[in-house]
């Protein structure tokens, strides 16, 4: 028999992390399984950004940059991240969308390698870190990008692999792969390792420096909390940096921007991978998401939010038996994610109906119900409710209601 509704609220009240919820807004009646697509706002953020707007934009002006120090925020802000990912303070910084941080990351990669050639990486990993190394791939014509099955990767590493591109979780499934094991490959390979933690910072503990990797990019808006369309991060580990150069070489990336020089020099550290002027507003959303993790347990959350799954697995396994769901995330917590999926042949209206009874989650192409976990605003007795309200939905059949059948643009 699985977990009660007070099983799952003695779950909350033993929960060392509980007093976090109250850091973010969270509306009334809605539970939230979509923190890995798209974080909740912190109830800090409102003000943080009014200041951004009000005394440092409206009232300081450009003079702002110096006196709000403006111009810091990407080391500043990605010093903050540092610490959640096991890196250190200067191989972190703020900049640009995942997507540009990737091409900027493969590119220096690829050129560091020289002559090795290939990207190397799996099938179904997210559209656009597949999508950006192809282009890239493209634009150098001697590049090229193999994608072979992840277990197929160890034997695909050979004299021209350059560099190995992986998510450490998969958006679909959830399933994670062995950091530490898969970057040792990479390297005794000759090979760098660039690792997509869009699905993992802030959300499980990850110490890239334990596992000597080389590179890293990941998101702002998901665990982290930055709000829609957040700045992203890149990792470059500090032995590398003098040794990477990137391929938009903007003048932010300079060793002195306001040299206004006419010629372009790397700056010393990680700031040579900035590329145009940070957005301010949006750095400063991000910022009061970051700040919220000062002083978490990276260990506590994961922990937490495997609990939190794993009472989700055994909940709809129990109580929506018998409605064709079919697990798609691995069962073994240490091989998990944040999130989990499940397979339903009428996902999309499923899952449309269960959001109109407050449970927010999202469908994934061509037939997943993904519910994410964020151990810092979600607890066990909602993860309850949650599958209380599929169990109905699923039911009483509510969605095969024509109002949920229609397809909208962002799934
Ligand atoms: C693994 C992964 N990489 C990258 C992205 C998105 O990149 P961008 O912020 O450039 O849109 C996502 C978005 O969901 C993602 O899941």
């Amino acid at each position: 028999m699985s977990p009660s509704l007070d099983d799952a609220r003695a779950l909350d009240a033993a929960d060392p992390l509980r007093g976090y919820r109250e850091r973010f807004i969270l509306p009334e009646g809605v539970i939230y399984l979509d923190g890995n697509s798209l974080g909740a706002a912190p109830v800090a953020v409102r003000d943080r950004v009014e200041r951004a707007v009000v005394d440092e934009w409206a009232r300081g002006l450009v003079r702002s940059w110096n006196a709000a120090d403006w111009i810091g925020a990407p080391a500043r802000i990605g010093a903050k991240i540092a610490p959640l990912i096991g890196a250190a303070p200067g191989e972190v910084i703020v900049a640009d969308s995942t997507s540009v941080n990737l091409f900027k990351l493969l590119a220096a990669a690829l050129r560091r390698q020289r002559p090795r050639r290939v990207i190397l990486t799996e099938p179904g990993n997210f559209p656009t870190d597949l999508y950006v190394a192809q282009g890239l791939a493209d634009l150098l014509t001697d590049a090229e990008l193999r994608v072979r099955p992840a277990a197929e990767l160890a034997g695909a590493l050979d004299a021209d692999t350059a560099v190995v591109m992986l998510s450490h979780v998969h958006y679909r499934t959830g399933a994670r792969h062995d950091l530490a094991a898969i970057t040792a490959a990479a390297h005794a390979a000759g090979a760098l390792m660039l690792w997509d933690l869009s699905h993992s910072a802030g959300a499980i503990a990850v110490d890239l420096g334990a596992a000597g990797a080389d590179l890293a990019v990941g998101c702002g808006y998901k665990y982290l909390n930055g709000g829609p369309g957040a700045p992203a991060w890149l990792y470059v580990a500090g032995r590398l940096q003098g040794e990477l150069a990137s391929p938009l070489t903007g003048w932010m990336g300079h060793a002195d921007p306001f040299a206004f020089a006419g010629d372009y020099r790397p700056a010393a550290g990680l700031a040579r991978f900035l590329a145009g002027t940070p957005p301010i507003v949006s750095m400063a959303a991000l910022e009061t998401g970051v700040d919220l993790f000062a002083g978490v347990d990276m260990a506590a959350l994961e922990t937490k939010s495997q609990r939190l799954q794993s009472l989700f697995i055994a909940l709809v396994e129990d109580r929506c038996a018998g409605h064709g769901l079919v697990l798609g995330t691995p069962r073994e917590p240490a091989r998990r994610g944040s999130h989990v999926s499940f397979a339903h042949p009428d996902a999309w209206p499923v899952m449309q109906a269960l959001i109109e009874r407050g449970v927010i989650g999202d469908f994934r192409a061509p037939d997943l119900l993904r519910c994410g976990f964020t151990p810092l605003y979600l607890g066990y007795e909602d993860v309850w409710h949650a599958v209380e309200a599929l169990r109905q939905v699923l039911e009483t059949g509510t969605w095969r209601a024509p109002r949920f059948q229609e397809r909208l643009r962002v799934t």
